[in-house]
């Protein structure tokens, strides 16, 4: 029984990024259109995102879609790869655009100038020892997956993405150990445009639709644990879901209750899944409150049996902020979120962006969900968007976000001395890149400034932030927070 008070020597330090959201080069080399490429910027975007209204953009000259240029990451990767090197990075969590290696998403032979990009990438993290940790599919299918076959709803998608997740955990099963098969699983409750490609002429607000999507992706997945573990039975494959601790608002048991399914609903659903390899003893209830219509739902016995089999390795997870559950009053105070939103918390603080900063909430976070599963965890996102303010020598004082980390990472250690099993922490958006929500370069996350603006001017010039220096001394440290 001995506490453990610090990191673990071989914890992976390092930072996240998505293909869409920094690579740009959206056409170049072969690439197809992905639906993260016709996510115009402003506030359409969400709308557009959550699977509101969808009038396939790409086709309408009057947007700007600042997933199409990124940061330039595509030709700028070494000089991105050599400062996440100085900061001391262990690895990195990057996605593969898969309209780069399928631009239609369904087609048989990879497009192998899409390969080169990522063969370079690897072995640019390779020279400095920074361990590549990819997500498979992050936001970012093929449009035309969306547009003629209806999204992850159909099928045929498991297929498609089976081929795709097979070239390249065959190609790089030497070089990656670390994998995630998709980003954030559960958000399709709140984003079924990006996670399922379910727009509305997709069905995107019949919620058959959206298990009928979140079953064949929990195949899908299934199959990548099974290509992955026949290839090399050393690679980690591991679920990656977005997880909010959710707090009943008061003790009263309605409150309380309702908690415990927004808990079991939201933030287990999918990892029950993809962890435990069955459905979960409340998926009836589930269906029933969503009106599921169970007769049209296809699951197959080999479906099931495969989800049995093909269990991930490891469980990771974003977190961000916290929720609060009340159903028994219209009248408290409301706050946003990407995702989601909700109650307002009156013991905490919000972003600018309005998202509950809650670090004791990530302790909580990692303790049910290492009770719950007993599987390693890891920390695949956190971080604050903030605006930052450029000097006029350069300087960029982000303390705020220094701040919001190391409480963050505290948590973190607490965690550890309660016996989590934690492997790592790559915070979101290591270098600014567009946000995912807003389309914004003005919501930065990163230790390194990349000189942008929301209407796209700027040198795109890099620069490093005070906490480029900071999280320089954590990893160093290995996690001491002065
Ligand atoms: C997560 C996503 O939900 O949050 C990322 O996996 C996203 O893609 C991140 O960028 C932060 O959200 P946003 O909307 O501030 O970019």
């Amino acid at each position: 029984f001995e506490i453990k008070d610090k990191f673990p020597e071989n914890f992976l330090w390092g930072g996240a990024t998505a293909a869409n959201q920094l690579e740009g080069a959206w056409n170049r080399d072969g690439k197809g259109p992905s639906i993260a490429d016709v996510l115009p910027s402003g506030k359409d975007r969400f709308v557009i995102a959550s699977g509101q209204d969808f009038v396939w953009q790409a086709e309408a000259e009057k947007y700007k879609y600042p997933n199409h240029r990124g940061i330039e990451h595509y030709d700028r990767f070494k000089e991105d790869i050599k400062l996440f090197a100085e900061m001391g990075f262990k690895c990195y969590r990057f996605s593969i655009a898969w309209s780069r290696i399928f631009p239609n998403g369904d087609e048989a032979i990879p497009n192998e100038k899409g390969l080169e990009f990522y063969d370079k990438l690897i072995d640019e993290c390779l020279k400095y020892d920074i361990q590549p940790v990819i997500t498979i599919s992050h936001y970012e299918m093929p449009l035309k997956l969306a547009k003629d076959y209806g999204g992850w709803k159909n099928r045929k998608l498991i297929g498609f993405y089976e081929n795709f997740a097979r070239v390249v955990l065959k190609k790089y099963q030497k070089k990656v150990r670390y994998w995630m098969t998709f980003n954030e699983i559960n958000s399709a409750f709140h984003f079924p445009v990006m996670s399922q490609g379910l727009v509305p002429s997709n069905g995107a607000k019949d919620f058959t639709n959206i298990f009928q999507a979140w079953h064949n992706q929990f195949v899908a997945s299934a199959l990548a644990v099974k290509i992955g573990h026949e290839l090399n039975e050393d690679l980690q494959i591991g679920c990656m879901i977005l997880y909010a601790t959710s707090y009943a608002y008061d003790a009263n048991p309605v409150n309380q209750m309702a908690n415990l399914k927004q808990m079991q609903d939201f933030n287990f659903f999918c990892a029950d899944v993809q962890v435990r390899g069955k459905y979960p003893a409340y998926t009836a209830r589930m269906l029933k409150e969503y009106n599921v219509d169970i007769s049209k739902l296809q699951i197959t016995k080999e479906d099931i049996a495969e989800l049995a089999k093909y269990t991930v390795d490891y469980i990771g997870f974003s977190y961000y902020m916290s929720m609060v559950t009340e159903v028994t009053r219209d009248d408290q105070n409301v706050v946003s979120g990407n995702l989601l939103g909700g109650v307002a918390n009156p013991f905490l603080k919000s972003s600018d962006w309005g998202w509950q900063i809650d670090p004791m909430g990530l302790r909580i976070a990692l303790n049910e969900l290492y009770d719950r599963y007993q599987k390693p965890l890891f920390v695949v996102e956190n971080g604050l968007g903030a605006k930052d303010v450029v000097e006029t020598n350069g300087a960029i004082h982000d303390d705020y976000r220094i701040d919001y980390l190391s409480q963050h990472i505290v948590a973190m250690k607490a965690a550890i001395a309660d016996g989590v099993d934690l492997m790592g922490y790559t915070p979101w958006g290591c270098i600014d890149l567009v946000s995912a929500s807003t389309g914004e370069m003005s919501k930065r996350y990163g230790f390194v400034y990349v000189d942008l603006d929301d209407k796209g001017n700027g040198t795109l010039a890099r620069s490093r932030k005070d906490s480029f220096y900071w999280y320089q001394k954590i990893i160093k440290s290995n996690g001491k927070v002065k």
